[in-house]
């Protein structure tokens, strides 16, 4: 394979793309996210909602991203540079890259939580304990501040590392093997969760929609984690299309990421709620919601010991691995169009991502000065790159595919060249240009403005 090395690095096998990709996507959107948003808008009505919105409109713009990546070969800003040069669309880029990076920021902070959290485990330090007591070490962590943002320092560390050494042996490597064992590991959680006592009632509030809660603002946060979920919206798919061969199948790899991504938040959600019923968590908790829920599942298990460590291992795991494709987009950016040197742009990334993230780190102690329009720093990031930033990435994006590339590029690029099938390819095709724009467009006005 050396004699074929570009100056580019690519994805070198098919379960490499898919395994990078999902591991992208795969992560504490799923563990951590997903189950507080549920929590916070209403349970069952949520998830409803939430999968209408992958299917419908993650999906498409999956593909619309892996399309316009693998056509250009290049990062969010050069990949709009090169389809519609002298235009205003490299803009999309330009705020994949920001969103990318603000994400990087706040996501850091709870990544780092997950590495408190193994030595904690290690330490033993949940077993036997009641949930008062386990809740209030949670608020006592962050209190401290210095030690949340030690944490956050040590991931985007760890982060830097993989990337400073490229795409192949940095991604490919990691996923293949532990986002299979993640499901494992949910699945026994899972199990122990609906057999605890009171269950039922979370598992109701988890499968048994209410319609009358579906409002604006169920349904934005529903799009905003669908897409925060999948990586959607910012060109990380982008960045990463631009890694895989002419050869390889972007359909399937588009399903089975959101397969594999969407399987993993349910099973967390069937995780977390009948749990947190069963030891009277409440499902609006927010970020203790998760963090609380799981170690008390782990008390009432035989073998919880290992069981937590090992689970936190592969969380840490999982954050590590979207994190690598939240810097991978910033410094594909930087290294392509500023012609910085890779490893030049991987520590400025990570330095500023340093400096910004702090802040959310610290925002979340009792009495933080560091508020933003009624928000800790760390809720107004999230909020702002993921219902509103990513959302409108989105919709620039269908727009982008079905407007302004056009019907036979597009054909062009998901059968390679006529050399595959594609069979749904003028109802994908269908959705991008008309129903993914206008529905996004609606959600976004209902769920901001209305
Ligand atoms: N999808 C990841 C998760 O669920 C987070 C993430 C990684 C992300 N890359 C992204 C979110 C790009 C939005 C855009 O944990």
């Amino acid at each position: 394979m050396a004699e074929e090395k570009k100056n580019r690095d690519g994805f070198g096998s098919k379960i490499g793309i898919i395994a990078a990709a999902a591991g992208s996507a795969i992560g504490l959107g799923n563990i951590y996210r997903f189950p507080c948003e549920l929590g916070n808008n209403g349970g069952a009505a949520f998830l409803l909602v939430y999968l209408a919105v992958v299917l419908f409109l993650g999906l498409p713009v999956m593909l619309s991203e892996l399309v316009i990546g693998r056509r250009t070969q290049s990062n969010p800003v050069g990949a709009f540079k090169k389809l519609a040069p002298k235009s205003a669309w490299p803009v999309v880029g330009y705020l994949g890259v920001l969103c990318g990076f603000i994400i990087l920021a706040f996501y850091s902070t709870v990544a780092g939580w997950t590495l408190e959290y193994i030595v904690k485990s290690v330490g033993n330090s949940f077993s036997g304990k009641d949930l008062s007591v386990i809740e209030q070490d949670f608020v006592d962590f962050h209190n401290t501040g210095w030690r949340n943002v030690m944490w956050q320092v040590v991931f985007i560390f760890l982060t830097g590392f993989v990337v400073f050494k490229g795409v192949q042996n940095g991604i490919e490597r990691y996923s293949k093997i532990l986002m299979p064992l993640l499901l494992v590991i949910l699945v026994i959680l899972g199990i122990r969760s609906v057999t605890l006592p009171g269950a039922k009632e979370g598992v109701a509030f988890l499968f048994r929609p209410d319609f009358s809660k579906i409002t604006g603002k169920v349904l934005i946060s529903a799009l905003g984690q669908g897409f925060f979920s999948l990586s959607l919206g910012m060109g990380a798919l982008i960045t990463y299309g631009s890694y895989i061969k002419k050869n390889d199948n972007l359909t399937t790899t588009a399903l089975s990421v959101t397969l594999s991504d969407t399987l993993i938040a349910i099973l967390a959600g069937v995780v977390i709620f009948p749990a947190a019923f069963s030891f009277g968590v409440k499902p609006t908790a927010g970020m203790g919601l998760v963090f609380n829920t799981i170690p008390m599942i782990f008390n009432q298990m035989v073998g919880g010991y290992w069981f937590c460590i090992i689970f936190f291992v592969l969380l840490a795991i999982a954050a590590l691995t979207s994190t690598i494709s939240l810097l991978e987009v910033v410094v594909a950016y930087l290294s392509e169009e500023l012609r910085l040197k890779r490893q030049t742009a991987t520590v400025l990334a990570c330095l500023l991502a340093l400096l910004v993230g702090c802040f959310a780190s610290l925002s979340l102690k009792e009495g933080t000065p560091f508020v933003l329009g009624g928000r800790t720093v760390f809720d107004a990031m999230d909020f702002v790159s993921s219902n509103i930033m990513l959302p409108l990435g989105g919709l620039l994006i269908v727009i982008f595919v079905g407007w302004k590339l056009g019907k036979s590029k597009f054909f062009d690029e998901i059968s390679n060249e006529g050399k595959l099938k594609a069979p749904v390819k003028s109802l994908v095709f269908f959705i991008i240009r008309y129903l993914a724009p206008i529905a996004i467009a609606i959600i976004f006005y209902e769920g901001l403005f209305a």
